[in-house]
């Protein structure tokens, strides 16, 4: 006998937690499927971000932050740190208490809304008068029904061609987060995000960091003015980023990784290393999902096909997050995952994708929300820029950290903010007053007329708002 719910989520990531989370918020019997184990078998809800993503790198971020602190910014401050070491066990050790938290918050939040989660993988059996049948295949097997479906499968880190990954010596995001001893020699196959802020990680701990970029441009989809200062700073870290090459063979033995590559004069180079990490993005998961049981159709890439609502081609059967178009960011999944519980329910979930923002975790960080410079020209709209250097701001002073700036774009004629970019001390939480700021379609002017705490470093946003009329009252 099935199980009978009206919404059944599979997958337990951001997506997927938070849209059965909001589904029983609006009085649904709900249950989530997720099938991710712990190191001892059981559940850990979270999916990709809490397991091997957005949390533990954060967490790992934050300790090698600390350590790169405590040997080079501290003697600045007059503190002297003799016999420095790092304890790599306990590092990662704090890293997976850190995930364990995340995990079991999910499981509280689930008991507190009566979410009902099996533990397993689900795929779909068929249709029926009831809805759709989904079986679970966890450490006993059991079948449930639900009336409406929402896929939250999520991603995978994507192999490179004839390099699988070993996670031993040639790493994805997963492996990247378990190596036991800082590697002497490290490569990194891709300059994106995870090759960032992994890079950035190892480096920090000790690690000569090489990274090998396909394409001729850093960091493309950033704003170029801010990509150019992050690459100014990173090449002064020592992180090598080699772009325009095409990597050849990569062979993983005894005495670690060896990779042929073709630099971007077209010479051929060898690079032998401790460790390679493979970032050359992710590819969606539906593995196991089974679905072609209900004829559920997905695009050449592998992703479900979605409309701009996150209904699939199939009634009442929804798919969010990184397993459908659009940014793989756990944010993104969450606010879809919401909208479709409120569309289920018969409300106007929406999701703006123009105010979607983005974050590069490295020292300096990378924040922006919106449309870039490039962009903006390419579309012809007439724009004014500003910007304004934390160089000049009183508390990056005081904080030791003065890399970076804030840029406005806004409409040449009606002053409406069109981009905020980011490069420099804390713009991760930065970021946020300028998304609030482009929802409320609000203009330069507005920000440079709000009251901005001094001193502090959102004092560079209300300069640079203030820059786009060329009256910054600090530069
Ligand atoms: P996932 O988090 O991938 O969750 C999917 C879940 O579904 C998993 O638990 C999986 O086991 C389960 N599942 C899959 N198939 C089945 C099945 N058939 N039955 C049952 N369960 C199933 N994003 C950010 O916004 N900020 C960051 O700082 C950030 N850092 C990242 C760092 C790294 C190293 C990586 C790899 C990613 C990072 N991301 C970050 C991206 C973010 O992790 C993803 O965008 C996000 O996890 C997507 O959420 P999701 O719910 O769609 O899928
Ligand atoms: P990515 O898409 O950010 O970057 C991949 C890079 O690899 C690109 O620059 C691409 O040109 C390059 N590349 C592709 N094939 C290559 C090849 N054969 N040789 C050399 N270079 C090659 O993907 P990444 O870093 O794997 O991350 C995946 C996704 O995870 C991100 O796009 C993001 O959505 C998410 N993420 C988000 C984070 C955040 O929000 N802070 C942190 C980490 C991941």
């Amino acid at each position: 006998m099935s199980k009978q719910f009206d919404v059944v989520v599979i997958g337990g990531g951001p997506g997927g937690y938070v849209a059965a989370i909001r589904a029983a918020q609006l009085g649904f019997n709900v249950a989530c499927i997720d099938e991710w184990k712990n190191a001892k078998g059981g559940p850990a809800l979270g999916g990709t971000c809490t397991n091997i993503g957005c949390i533990p790198s954060k967490a790992l971020l934050q300790s090698s932050e600390h350590y790169e602190h405590a040997g080079h910014a501290f003697a600045d401050h007059g503190i002297k740190v003799e016999g420095l070491d790092i304890d790599v066990a306990k590092m990662l050790a704090r890293k997976d208490n850190v995930v364990k938290q995340n995990n079991d918050g999910i499981v509280y939040l689930f008991k507190k809304n009566k979410v009902a989660f099996f533990h397993g993988r689900g795929s779909f059996v068929k249709t029926s008068e009831a809805g759709y049948e989904i079986k679970v295949a966890g450490a006993t097997e059991e079948s449930i029904t639900g009336k409406h479906i929402i896929v939250a499968t999520g991603s995978n880190a994507r192999p490179l061609p004839g390099a699988p990954f070993d996670e031993e010596n040639i790493l994805s995001n997963d492996g990247a987060l378990r190596v036991g001893a800082v590697p002497k020699k490290l490569a990194l196959i891709g300059s994106g995000v995870i090759g960032l802020e992994m890079g950035s990680v190892w480096r920090r701990l000790g690690s000569e960091v090489t990274v090998l970029e396909a394409l001729p441009t850093f960091l493309g989809a950033v704003d170029e003015q801010i990509a150019k200062e992050a690459k100014k700073a990173f090449d002064k870290q020592g992180l090598k980023i080699n772009l325009g090459v095409n990597v050849g063979e990569v062979k993983s033995g005894k005495n670690g990784v060896s990779i042929a590559y073709t630099d971007s004069k077209g010479e051929a180079q060898k690079l032998d290393v401790d460790k390679l990490i493979v970032s050359i993005g992710r590819i969606p998961n539906t593995i196991g999902l089974n679905p072609e049981a209900v004829g559920l159709q997905l695009d050449e890439r592998g992703a479900i096909v979605v409309d701009d609502e996150c209904k699939t081609s199939l009634p009442n059967v929804w798919a969010i997050g990184d397993v459908v178009r659009g940014p793989m960011l756990a944010h993104k999944a969450e606010e879809e995952g919401v909208a479709v519980a409120e569309r289920i329910a018969g409300q106007h979930g929406h999701v703006n994708f123009n105010t979607i923002p983005w974050v590069i975790y490295t020292s300096p960080e990378i924040a922006w929300v919106g449309q870039t410079e490039q962009q903006l020209k390419a579309s012809g709209r007439a724009y004014k820029a500003g910007t304004f250097p934390f160089l000049a701001n009183g508390r990056a002073r005081a904080l030791g950290d003065t890399t970076g700036m804030v840029k406005f774009l806004a409409d040449a004629a009606t002053d409406e903010i069109l981009g905020v970019h980011m490069v420099g001390p804390m713009v991760s939480e930065l970021i946020s007053e300028a998304v609030v700021a482009m929802e409320f379609k609000a203009s330069a002017e507005d920000i440079a007329r709000i009251c901005h705490a001094h001193p502090s470093l959102s004092e560079a946003t209300k300069e640079a708002a203030l820059a786009v009329d060329k009256r910054t009252l600090n530069f």
